[in-house]
C-alpha cells in the first residue's frame, strides 16, 4: 500500500471508529494541585458533555517529572495511555519512538493552522505531521508577592536583580521570609533561568539554553547568574527542602513569605483560593527582557479500539476548541494558545502576559523555557538541571559551577 492510500484508509478508519464508537480516553497528566485540578476538570466536563468516558491518570509532581516516568513504564509495558500531557521536544523524542498516534485529521478539519501562532504550531508538528494538541501558553519569568506585605515594608515590585535583593535584605531584617521556594530540582532550574534571562539578556538566554553554546556557558556572566542563585539561596526559608511549588504560594498568600518566583501556574492558586491580583497578590516579570514560554498539550499515543481513537479525536478538537481554551485559561493563569479568544474575562497579569508575548515576539525575545522542557531535549536539560541543584544545595563555587555546567553539557550531547 502506498504512503497516500494509507493515510486515506487511517483517516477513513478514525472517521467510521469515531461513528459507531463511544469515546474513551485514560488521560496520564500532572494537574493535581487546587488551581491545575481546577482547570483539568473543565476538559473533563467538556468530554463528558460530549458522549466521553475519561478515566483519569493523575501522577502527583510538580513539572511532571514523576508523570514522565510513570509513562515510560506504561510505554515499556506495551499500554500506554490513550492521552498524555506532553510538550516541547519531549514529543518529538516519543515520535522518533513510534509510538504516538497522528492527529492530523483533526488539526486539518479544525483549521489549527490559521488559529495558532507558528512559534506554537512548530512545536506540535513531527516530520510535517499533528502530533500533538496545545493547551495554553504559560510564562515562567515571574515575580509573584504579597501585595500587603509589601506595602507595609515600603517596597515596590523590584525592576533589577539589585532591587530584588535590597528588597529581600530589609524583608528579613523584619523577620519576613524573602523568597518562598520549594528544593525540588525542576523549580531550582526554574528561578536559575529566571535569573540567567535577567543577566544574559535574551540573545545570551538563546545561545545557552537554546544552542548550548561553550563560550556563553562558560562566560563571566554566567559567573554572575550562579552567584545571584548564591544570594537567593540566603533568603529561603530553613524548610525549603523538598517543599512543593504550591506550598510555596500559599506560603505568600498568607503573608509568611513576601515573594515567589514560578509561572503562571502560581497565579491559578491565588485565583483558586479567591485572591483577586492588584489586590491580595502582585504580578510583574522577573528584572532583564525577553519572555519565556512554556506551551502545555497533550500527545495520543498509537492505541487499539475505535472507541480510544474516536476518544482520541474528541479530546484533540475540545482542547484547541475556543471555549475549552477561554474557560480552562482563566483557571489555570495562562493564556489561550489560540490566537482568536478574547482576552476581556482575563486579569491584569493575563493581559500583561499577552501584551508581552506580542511584545517580545516583535523584538526576537520569545523564547523556550529551558526548565519546563521546551527549549532542549531530555539528556540536555536534565544535565544542566542536575548541576543547578547541586550548586544551591552545596557550598560550590559558582566558578565551579560554570564548569560543572559546561562538562555536563559536553557529557550529554
Ligand atoms: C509545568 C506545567 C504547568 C504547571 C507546572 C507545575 O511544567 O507546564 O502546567 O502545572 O508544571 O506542575
Amino acid at each position: 500500500m502506498n504512503r497516500i492510500s494509507t493515510t486515506v484508509s487511517a483517516v477513513a478508519l478514525m472517521i467510521s471508529g469515531a461513528a459507531f464508537a463511544e469515546p474513551q480516553a485514560e488521560v496520564l497528566h500532572w494537574w493535581t494541585s487546587g488551581g491545575e485540578a481546577k482547570s483539568v476538570a473543565v476538559l473533563q466536563q467538556e468530554f463528558a458533555d460530549n458522549g466521553g468516558t475519561w478515566t483519569d491518570m493523575p501522577v502527583a509532581g510538580g513539572g511532571g517529572d514523576a508523570a514522565m516516568q510513570a509513562l515510560r513504564a506504561r510505554v515499556l509495558a506495551g499500554n500506554a495511555p490513550t492521552a498524555v500531557q506532553l510538550k516541547g521536544p519531549a514529543i518529538q523524542e516519543w515520535y522518533e519512538e513510534g509510538v504516538l498516534a497522528d492527529i492530523s485529521s483533526v488539526a486539518e478539519a479544525q483549521g489549527w493552522a490559521d488559529v495558532l501562532p507558528a512559534s506554537i504550531a512548530g512545536h506540535m508538528k513531527c516530520e510535517g505531521t499533528w502530533c500533538a494538541a496545545p493547551v495554553n501558553v504559560h510564562r515562567v519569568d515571574w515575580i509573584w508577592a504579597n501585595a500587603d506585605v509589601l506595602e507595609s515594608n515600603g517596597i515596590a515590585m523590584p525592576t533589577s536583580w539589585d532591587e530584588f535583593n535590597a528588597a529581600a535584605e530589609k524583608l528579613q531584617a523584619a523577620g519576613i521570609i524573602p523568597l518562598a521556594h520549594g528544593g525540588q530540582a525542576w523549580q531550582d532550574a526554574t528561578v536559575f533561568e529566571a535569573v540567567a534571562l535577567g543577566i544574559l539578556g535574551s540573545d545570551g538566554y538563546r545561545k545557552a539554553f537554546v544552542d548550548l553554546d561553550q563560550a556563553t556557558l562558560t562566560s563571566p556572566e554566567m559567573v554572575a547568574v550562579f552567584d545571584q542563585m548564591r544570594t537567593m539561596r540566603g533568603f529561603v526559608d530553613p524548610n525549603f527542602p523538598g517543599r512543593d511549588w504550591n506550598l510555596a504560594t500559599a506560603m505568600v498568600m498568607n503573608g509568611e513569605a513576601a515573594f515567589q518566583i514560578m509561572g503562571d501556574w502560581a497565579k491559578g492558586e491565588f485565583l483558586a483560593a479567591g485572591k483577586a491580583p492588584g489586590e491580595d497578590f502582585l504580578c510583574a516579570s522577573t528584572p532583564g527582557e525577553g519572555f519565556l514560554y512554556n506551551v502545555d498539550s497533550f500527545a495520543m499515543f498509537a492505541v487499539d479500539g475505535g472507541d480510544k481513537q474516536a476518544g482520541q479525536a474528541l479530546l484533540a478538537e475540545l482542547i484547541v476548541g475556543k471555549n475549552f481554551q477561554k474557560v480552562f485559561n482563566l483557571n489555570k493563569g495562562s493564556i489561550p494558545a489560540r490566537t482568536d479568544v478574547a482576552l476581556d474575562e482575563f486579569d491584569s497579569c493575563a493581559i500583561l502576559s499577552s501584551d508581552e508575548m506580542a511584545a517580545s515576539n516583535e523584538g526576537g525575545s520569545l523564547l523556550p523555557s529551558y526548565a519546563h522542557g521546551m527549549a532542549l531535549r531530555g539528556a540536555q536539560s536534565g544535565a544542566i538541571t542536575d548541576v543547578v541543584t547541586q550548586h544551591f544545595n552545596s557550598d560550590m563555587s559558582s566558578e565551579d559551577a560554570v564548569n560543572a555546567l559546561w562538562a555536563a553539557v559536553a557529557n550529554s550531547l
